[in-house]
């Protein structure tokens, strides 16, 4: 099934807290801690609507995002379009990330929100790392978050909702999860309502599969993908050590 389709239209409004500055900053110190060079170009794998691609091309650095949906890509190149007036702006290309071939290098690549973790067989999982890795020379660096096993397995998915305001209009989101302990998988099925007053305006569902990843499974992988890991810690706390409370896990990887 098709994921971010319908989906997309509601994507910046549901995350509109996420502070995609701050992810940036927390790029730029890994940038500053472990890179060979200076990073200049980064590849976005899973860029959806440009939340980190805007604010790097802003920062100064050439980024291209690749994204296999349609409709977070046309929302990325508006924004962008306004954002990036007078900069170089960011290139986008629809792709999968599972056989992507840009036939170039960047100094980085990053994968953020979880994006691995729609790879859900380990094959997938290693044609997009694969991907990463031919993407770079040896020594750049590949930096992504994904779902960390311990933390779901302790915590566990949970049916939630989410209501915002906007424009007039009410969005309601519930979160319903299915936890597969075996494939290390959530079956996470949405449902949004646009509504105004008491009209439902608009409705719409998807099922995302999302994967979680232990540690130890993770630097096996990118060791099979030609990487060696770096780093691995609680997201945006690249100073801590990851416990079993840490639902989103940071990784750096060089490539080898
Ligand atoms: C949770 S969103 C994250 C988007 C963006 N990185 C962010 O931080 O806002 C996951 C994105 O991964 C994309 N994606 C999932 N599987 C993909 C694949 N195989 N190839 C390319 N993009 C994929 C989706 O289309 C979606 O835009």
């Amino acid at each position: 099934m098709s994921v971010f389709v319908d989906y997309a239209q509601f994507y910046d409004v549901l995350y509109q807290e996420k502070n995609y500055e701050a992810e940036c900053d927390s790029l730029e110190q890994i940038f500053s801690r472990y890179a060979k060079g200076t990073i200049m170009s980064i590849l976005d794998l899973g860029c959806g609507t440009g939340g980190h691609v805007i604010p790097l091309t802003r920062r100064g650095y050439r980024v291209t995002g690749v994204d296999l949906s349609e409709e977070m890509l046309s929302k990325a190149q508006i924004k962008s379009n306004a954002a990036c007036q007078s900069l170089d702006k960011p290139t986008f290309q629809r792709g999968d990330i599972r056989n992507l071939a840009l036939n170039k290098t960047f100094d980085a690549v990053v994968s953020m929100f979880a994006v691995i973790g729609y790879l859900t067989t380990n094959d997938d999982l290693q044609a997009a790392l694969r991907v990463a890795r031919k993407h770079l020379q040896s020594g750049g660096l590949f930096i992504f978050d994904v779902w960390h096993g311990p933390a779901v397995l302790t915590e566990r998915p949970m049916d939630r909702y989410k209501i915002i305001e906007a424009d007039g209009e009410r969005i309601v989101r519930f979160v319903h999860p299915e936890l597969d302990i075996l494939h290390h998988t959530v079956d996470v099925q949405y449902r949004i309502l646009r509504l105004k007053d008491d009209l439902v305006l608009d409705e719409v569902s998807e099922v995302h599969t999302m994967r979680f990843f232990f540690p130890q499974e993770i630097v096996f992988h990118l060791e099979c993908a030609g990487f060696r890991a770096l780093h691995l810690s609680p997201f945006l706390h690249l100073e801590e050590s990851l416990n079993e409370r840490d639902w989103n896990l940071a990784v750096v990887a060089e490539a080898c």
